[in-house]
Formats: structure tokens, sequence, C-alpha cells
């Protein structure tokens, strides 16, 4: 039976109310008192506080499903299940539960309540890291998993994988033990040693099931222990919706398929998948920032939205897309989700204006830019020298990842290091100033 992805919000936040879980709001996706970090990327970030110990929780056991922002893995956007933005379904043990509950409760959840086929169920745990000396193997994780997975199904990972946090700069981290689904063999690179830590696609991480945060990282580099043991679960909406509803991305759910058929409109057979993956994802994650009062700038999380925005309209334009298609889909973006986050529409306006001024300008930019693009490219074939590709960005508009997008398009290279050498000499021109 395929489940709608509101009803996996209701079952998720069922289940842990009914394991005495506190159910709490989604906060903004702006950090409050954390200058450590730009945006929430986490159902953890706005909890800081309650595992450091600095503030008292209402209760001990919490759940909810918090909207979140990743922008560090924007150049993975058009695969299956990348995201910029998602909503995490979390939870919380602050003091109370550690290792054991916090892996049988997530396993009731997978086996008896979404009812996933547990064959095809994997678990990684942390192996211990020679960079971390102090920090030991999670053994008691991995007897946990023994009673309840085949031996070969339990995989031993790093650092890398399963040392999870902070978020932000500082704060509560631990080992993690995460939950995958094997999705066929036919979606695998079919390499020997293709598992759950290989980035082909046929492995999704569909549950962390806990890190265990005993661990607080500081300014300096060092770990203390915390003054309680807690315990960090998160699982992704969207993630769940693309094995419970039985499609191949997540832009195939409900969650992000009635976005990406407005986008496209009457050119779906004409636009590359990735394109349309790129505009669908980055214009529901600037609704949501501009929805909680990020503007564009040029500098910290502004810049961050600018940036998605400008990718959207670039893939909008080397697409044949209609700028209004993209404002089309944010309207749709608060329509879908008002029920859940009200301040899009409370700010709908503000939306709508922000994606609207933001197209015009960087409409023109662009239009100026293509423009000695295609001069450049006429003069110098396929390659871009470094000389040329600052004077793009730095009189052109052209920022260097749009830059290198239309040049991908046309199969034309950049000599990126180039770039690089005359953007730090203009730096060093400027602090001399
Ligand atoms: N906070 C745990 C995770 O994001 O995986």
């Amino acid at each position: 039976m395929k489940i709608s992805s509101s009803e996996i919000r209701r079952i998720f936040l069922d289940y842990f109310a009914g394991h005495e879980h506190l159910v709490i709001s989604s906060s903004s996706l702006i950090p409050n008192e954390d200058p450590t970090l730009l945006i929430v990327n986490s159902g953890m970030a706005p909890l800081k506080p309650y595992f450091t110990g600095e503030k008292t929780p209402p209760e001990q056991r919490l759940c909810n499903i918090q909207k979140c922002v990743r922008t560090n893995d924007i150049e993975s956007i058009g695969d299956r299940h990348h995201l910029t933005f998602f909503e995490m379904m979390g939870n919380w043990s602050i003091g109370d539960y550690f290792k054991d509950e916090a892996i049988t409760l997530a396993w009731g959840a997978i086996k008896d309540v979404f009812g996933f086929d547990t064959h095809r169920i994997y678990a990684t745990v942390y192996s211990g890291d020679n960079r971390l000396p102090n920090i030991p193997p999670d053994e008691e994780s991995i007897r946990i998993w023994n009673s309840l997975l085949p031996p070969e199904r339990i995989i031993r990972l790093g650092a890398n994988s399963n040392f999870w946090g902070p978020a932000g700069e500082t704060g509560p981290c631990g080992p993690c033990t995460e939950v995958f689904i094997d999705r066929g063999e036919e979606l695998g690179c079919g390499g020997k040693d293709c598992g759950p830590d290989c980035e082909c696609g046929r492995f999704l991480e569909i549950w962390n099931a806990g890190v265990f945060m005993q661990y607080n990282l500081h300014e300096s580099g060092d770990f203390s222990e915390l003054p309680i043991k807690s315990v960090d679960a998160g699982a992704g909406l969207d993630r769940f919706s693309v094995i419970l509803q039985e499609v191949d991305s997540v832009y195939e759910t409900d969650l992000l398929k009635p976005i990406k058929d407005v986008i496209a409109g009457e050119r779906a057979n004409n636009i590359s998948e990735k394109s349309i993956r790129v505009m669908t994802d980055h214009i529901r994650c600037a609704t949501f920032m501009i929805a909680d009062g990020i503007y564009t700038g040029n500098t910290s999380r502004e810049y961050v939205l600018r940036r998605l925005l400008r990718r959207a309209f670039l893939h909008a334009d080397l697409s044949g897309v209609q700028p209004q298609n993209l404002a089309r889909a944010s309207s749709l973006v608060v329509k879908m989700f008002s029920q859940y986050y009200p301040q899009l529409t409370q700010n709908q306006r503000v939306i709508e204006v922000a994606i609207k001024k933001e197209g015009d300008t960087f409409g023109k930019t662009l239009k100026r830019g293509l423009k000695e693009f295609e001069k450049v490219v006429l003069h110098s074939k396929e390659f871009i020298s470094g000389e040329d590709a600052f004077k793009l960005h730095d009189t052109h508009g052209l920022p260097l990842d749009l830059l290198k997008e239309i040049a991908k398009e046309q199969k034309i290279k950049i000599d990126e290091e180039g770039y690089r050498f005359f953007l730090e000499e203009q730096r060093k021109r400027s602090r001399k100033k």
C-alpha cells in the first residue's frame, strides 16, 4: 500500500507520541542564538542548549518534523535523493533513553509501523577512527543490531560516515548508527565494494537511528564529555516517501512532483532531468528561506538564498523555461506546505516580490554575462582562461559556479586555478587599499 507524505507525518508523530515523546513544533530556519551555524541544518540544531545542559527541555523525550537546509551537497542536486531543503522527522532523548531504546524504537517503526521490507535493511555503526583516538568503536550498537539483523548487514564505518555533528562549528556530537535500504542491484554500480557507503544510489539512508551524543566539541578542537548522554535521531520525510510511495526519486513523490510539473510545463520532454530537478529543489528551498525572513544579499545566508535563486533562474534560461513558471512553482510550495508551516502564507507576498526581484535583476546580469561569455568562447574556442573567467565574474557578474554550469552545457573547459589566482590578486589589492 502506498502512503502519502501527510500520512507518513501523522504516523511518525503518533508513534513517538505513543512512546511518551512530546511533539514540539518546527523552529525557524534562522538559528536562534547560535552564531556558529548559518542555517538550521538538522532537527537537533535548535535543541543544542538542551543537550549541553544550558537549558531545561519541556520533557526529556521530544519529537517533531523540522524544516532543514543543507547546501554542502549542492553539486549532488539532480541525483535521486539529495536535496537542499528537506524535512527531518526527529526524535530525541535528553538524558533519558540511550542506545538500546533508540535502536529498538527505530526498528519498531521500520518493521511494524511503516512496514519496510526488513530483508533489504542494513545498519551502519561506528568502527572507531584513527583521527578520533579517544572515541572507541560503538560495540554496544553492534550488539543491539546483532539481535535484529544478520551480521553481514551490519556495516562498520569510520568517522566520515558514522560520527555526526556538531550542527555548526561547536556543540554536541557523537558516534551514530544509520539505517539504509537496498533499493535493488539494478540501481547499483556493480562494484565489488558497493554497500551503504557507496554513492551510486543503490543504498538509501532512511534513518539516522541515533547520534549518541556524549561529546561536546569546543572551538579549540577538543572534545569534552557532556553532562548527560542523549540521543538525536532523524529520518528524512522525502526519503521515506520515495520508498513508501514506490517511486524512483524524491522528485516523483507527492512532496515534489506537483512542483516539478509546474516548472517543466509544456517543455517537460525537452529539458534535461537534472535541470528540472535543480529548479524544483532550489525553488522549494528558496520559498521556505524567504518565508522565515531571509532576503537575498551578498554575504552569509542571504548569499546562500541568492545562489539558489540564481542557479534556478540560470537553469530556466538554459532550458527555455519561462521565469513565471518558477514564480508559479513557488506559489504552489506555499499552497502545499502552509498547513504545516503557516509562515508561508503569512509571507506569501514577500516571497513573490523577492523571487521576482532576484529573477529580474539576475535576468539582466545573465543576458550581459552570456553575451560576454559568447565573445570569449568565440575567441578561445573550447577553453576559458583564468583571466577571462575572472573578468566574466568580476566585470560581468557571472560567478564561477554559474559559469561552470554554462560551460559544462557547452562542453567548454575553464582554467579554475588561473581564476583563483586572479581572484587572490584582487583580494590582495583590496587588502592593501
Ligand atoms: N541529526 C542527525 C542527522 O542529521 O543525521
